[in-house]
């Protein structure tokens, strides 16, 4: 793992385009969804980064082939059906790979997947995902640390996937995909609604599947006989548009967004416009720029369309400078406030109470060397950084490489002075 790091000179305001890439969380179910389907399959805009690559790395050893072609394009196709399994090794470096579980079991009827263990955003439970395959038809039990799945066939059924903290994006992604190639229909109550489950649904029917009610919480699926590849551009990345957006505001500058799509950030313009945040439609996105003065808010993460969990570290970072006391309630996952004591040794005033983070505002941040926990903390402390008096240095940038594609660059064409460099803290993992 390389040890890199951003310095960020703060105090430039951000201004000019900057274009949105494909959504990461679309792209990952959407890649694995490759292993349902017989014949090409040709994806654009799936970005390039880290969490691709171990993804296509994982299909390539199910029998995928997974490449590039010269104009960016991902092409996957099967070559070779025979293993079923994904080993801890990978599973353990991208929590994501158990969108491989619908798949390999609704196509080749078996699976062993390592079970995936917590991470820096806290418990990460995948109880959901087993309930639907058991529901579906499927053995499943626990051998050694794996999830081993077996099933002669699957017969369609009907499912509710709500868990203590609401809808499974994943896990309704895996129950939508080993619902495809099922005898019959299968109807998923409480299905997540968010746009990359719209996404993989709208791609599967592309290949042939007969799903309907994507985008909300009955999604029904009808059972074919075979899935054939197909040509698809991914969604927007509505997270890293989000993320710019908060450039944009945190800078005082003033950024144009293209390749955006606003109807998915309803809940986070939202809140955006309630601290003062001018973010206004264009064509292909829209134009965002920021009063001087930032009103403190409340705001509470929830499954879409409410405001996203992979957003707030973010806005936290702009609450930070808001004139007076916001109030930060995370829903989704109670723990994921890495980014908070870091934020605090920036000069911020952040004090928690459970799933709970009471922000004082202050004027200003001041320049500190931090530490990255998780992708989404870690671009809450770039964004800081960009604000900030001084020098900041965020440390372990590996985690926000995972979803985020050139950004370094894509902050430097916007004005700001951001350098990658080797090295720097290792610490404790
Ligand atoms: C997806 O994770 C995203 N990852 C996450 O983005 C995102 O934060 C999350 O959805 C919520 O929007 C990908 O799409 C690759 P969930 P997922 O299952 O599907 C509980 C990022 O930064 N739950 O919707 O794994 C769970 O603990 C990442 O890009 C169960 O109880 O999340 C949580 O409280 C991080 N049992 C809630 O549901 C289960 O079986 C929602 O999690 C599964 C989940």
């Amino acid at each position: 793992m390389s040890l890199s790091y951003f310095e960020i000179v703060g105090g430039n305001r951000l201004r000019g385009n900057v274009r949105i890439g494909g959504a990461k969380n679309a792209a990952l179910p959407i890649m694995a969804a490759s292993i349902l389907c017989d014949g090409e399959i040709i994806l654009h805009d799936v970005p390039n980064v880290a969490d691709v690559n171990s993804l296509c790395e994982l299909l390539r050893k199910l029998g995928v082939d997974a490449d590039r072609r010269e104009d960016g394009a991902l092409r996957l196709i099967v070559r070779d059906e025979m293993n079923c399994r994904a080993e801890y090794d990978i599973v353990r470096k991208m929590r994501a790979s158990i969108c491989v579980l619908g798949p390999l079991l609704g196509k080749r009827r078996k699976v062993q997947v390592s079970m995936p263990g917590g991470c820096a955003i806290g418990d990460r439970p995948v109880d959901l995902h087993l309930r639907a395959m058991e529901k579906l038809g499927a053995e499943v039990e626990l051998v050694s640390g794996d999830i081993v799945a077996k099933a002669k066939k699957l017969k369609g059924c009907e499912m509710f996937l709500g868990g203590p903290f609401g809808s499974t994006v994943l896990g309704t992604g895996n129950a939508m995909m080993a619902a495809t190639l099922a005898e019959g229909v299968t109807v998923i109550e409480m299905a997540a609604c968010e746009p990359e489950v719209v996404d993989l649904a709208n791609f599967l029917n592309k290949c042939g599947a007969k799903i309907t009610g994507q985008g909300t919480p009955r999604i029904t699926v009808e059972g074919v006989k075979q899935l054939k590849g197909c040509e698809y551009r991914i969604i927007p990345d509505r997270i890293e548009a989000g993320t710019f957006m908060v450039a944009a505001a945190i800078t005082n500058g003033e950024i144009k967004i293209e390749n955006c799509r606003l109807d998915h950030l309803m809940a986070f313009v939202d809140r955006l416009a309630a601290v003062g945040v001018s973010v206004e439609k264009t064509d292909f996105g829209c134009i965002v720029s920021s009063a001087r003065r930032l009103e403190p808010i409340e705001v509470t993460t929830q499954p879409f369309p409410g405001f996203p969990t992979d957003l707030q570290a973010q806005l936290m970072s702009l609450l930070c400078l808001a004139d007076g006391n916001s109030i930060v309630t995370e829903k989704i996952f109670p723990d994921r406030f890495m980014h908070m004591p870091e934020l605090n040794r920036m000069g911020a005033r952040l004090r928690r109470e459970g799933a709970t983070v009471v922000v004082q505002g202050v004027k200003k941040l001041v320049g500190a060397p931090v530490m990255a926990s998780d992708l989404r903390a870690s671009a809450a402390l770039v964004l800081a950084g960009l604000s900030a008096r001084g020098v900041t240095k965020v440390n372990r940038i590996y985690h926000l490489l995972r979803g985020y594609e050139r950004m370094e660059d894509k902050l430097r064409a916007l004005g700001a002075e951001i350098t990658r460099k080797e090295g720097g803290q290792a610490g404790d993992d």
